[in-house]
């Protein structure tokens, strides 16, 4: 029965498809932006170690159970949650985790598409040669008076979501699976030339060690939870992204084959990043907890000073934009899918509506960098509570919810059917998604209100 199931809005094209559209929504400002600059605020390798740990434990499995609650309820996250919670005869009220989900979405993409806005700005100060012979502190300055221009920002922030729009638009196997066939693969070498550039530098063990050296007396309750909020951030797990993309998944692709490749994909992105980042850091004597600032502050040093370094930076910044590109269509989805299917909007129509609201929500963080700076709630900026609360917090309950669905409501008939795994790997995935993942989340938690 389960097979004649399809989403409304079509299919993957192939498996690799499938692969290519999951590591275009896990790679990202997560792994490139986020990952370096929060890596140097909490301390370096203890933080980064958690952060895998994160990965494997807790991340990976709620990926497989994401995925396979997508495919088998087939639609956006609000319905396919109504669909399984009623095979399962479970309370309706699970509904409410692809409200949140949808929520968690829209919020995030509303300074994701500032940050990428950023990006996109670089793109044109790295073709305009602004880089050129320009030192640390010219650099940093550059950069502190981009961001302190409200109309740059804005205008940036509109560019991007107006290209969002535009391919989700479309229909997400259109334009976006050839884009990322090429932009993947591309991305890649750039940033193993880019870790040729930092071993060039007289700071690269330097940056090694701060990445890879443990010193627990540097992690706080704080930053272990930032480190799981990580893990579902860069995963883009917890909010219905991949459940949406699951629902577009053929029944015969293997779930946790696409699982592994995608979290391990993104896990060396992430690391490569940081290998890229922390050297240029230690070289220039920079602070290495300079905050979201952290790439833009480094990298056009690099770019500046290394051969061929005009192509690299243009290079460099195109591609992140295109990857912010190919995560900010994951983000929205989840949004655009529910209207489309439970609201009766065309995709254009619901890709406006859904992308007009992001886009306004986006400007509470661009004023954080500048006009309502001094504005702190609980000292932080409006960008920084929007993070932490969705990062922090709506993500990993989503996730911890995810878990106790996936492991304790469905029926191991179903969640077995649709993994089609061998006896003993399921049962370890069992343990993981029933126990292991929800108990990991949950101490976390405990551990930042200080109970444990
Ligand atoms: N995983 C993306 C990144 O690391 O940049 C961000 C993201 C995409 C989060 C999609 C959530 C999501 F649903
Ligand atoms: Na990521």
């Amino acid at each position: 029965m389960t097979d004649t199931r399809k989403s409304p809005q079509g299919e993957w094209s192939s498996h690799f498809a499938f692969i290519l559209a999951a590591t275009g929504s896990a790679v990202g400002l997560g792994n490139i932006w986020k990952f370096p600059y929060i890596t140097g605020e909490n301390g370096g390798g203890a933080f980064v170690l958690v952060y895998l740990l994160c990965v494997v434990l807790i991340g990976a499995p709620i990926m497989i159970a994401e995925t396979l609650m997508g495919r088998r309820g087939r639609h956006n996250p609000i319905t396919t949650m109504e669909t399984l919670t009623a095979e399962a005869n479970a309370d309706p009220h699970w509904h409410y985790l692809g409200w949140m989900g949808i929520s968690a979405g829209i919020l995030i993409l509303s300074y994701y598409s500032v940050i990428a806005g950023w990006a996109s700005g670089y793109v044109l100060k790295a073709f305009t040669g602004s880089f050129f012979g320009a030192d640390a502190p010219a650099i940093k300055q550059q950069f502190a008076d981009f961001i302190g221009s409200p109309i740059q920002l804005a205008f940036w922030h509109t560019a991007f979501m107006l290209a969002t729009m535009w391919i989700v638009k479309q229909g997400i196997h259109n334009g976006l699976e050839k884009a990322l066939r090429w932009l993947m693969p591309s991305l890649f070498v750039l940033l193993i030339l880019l870790v040729g550039y930092a071993m060039t530098t007289p700071g690269y063990f330097q940056g090694l060690h701060f990445l890879f050296n443990l010193d627990f007396s540097k992690l706080t309750g704080g930053s272990v939870l930032t480190a799981m909020g990580q893990a579902f951030f860069s995963l883009g797990l917890g909010m219905g992204a991949v459940m949406v993309y699951g629902a577009y998944l053929p029944k015969k692709v293997s779930i946790t084959e696409t699982v592994v490749i995608v979290s391990l994909a993104d896990t060396v992105v992430a690391l490569l990043a940081g290998i890229i980042i922390f050297p240029i850091v230690f070289s220039n004597g920079l602070p290495v907890n300079s905050g979201p600032g952290l790439i833009f502050e480094t990298l056009p040093i690099a770019f500046g000073s290394m051969t061929g370094g005009w192509l690299f930076g243009i290079m460099f910044f195109v591609m992140l934009v295109l990857a912010a590109l190919s995560s900010s269509v994951a983000l929205i989805e989840p949004a655009v899918a529910w209207l489309v299917e439970a609201r009766g909007f065309s995709r254009e129509k619901a890709a406006l509506w859904a992308g007009l609201l992001t886009w306004l929500l986006g400007f509470a963080s661009i004023f954080s960098f500048n006009s309502w700076a001094g504005f702190k709630l609980f000292g932080h900026n409006l960008f920084e509570l929007l993070d932490y609360v969705t990062a922090n917090l709506m993500l990993p309950i989503g996730g911890f919810a995810i878990a106790i669905f996936a492991g304790w409501m469905m029926t191991a008939d179903h969640s077995e059917a649709e993994l089609d795994l061998p006896k003993p790997q399921y049962q370890i995935w069992q343990l993981l998604i029933k126990y292991l993942a929800p108990a990991g989340v949950f101490f976390v938690f405990l551990h930042v209100v200080g109970v444990l």
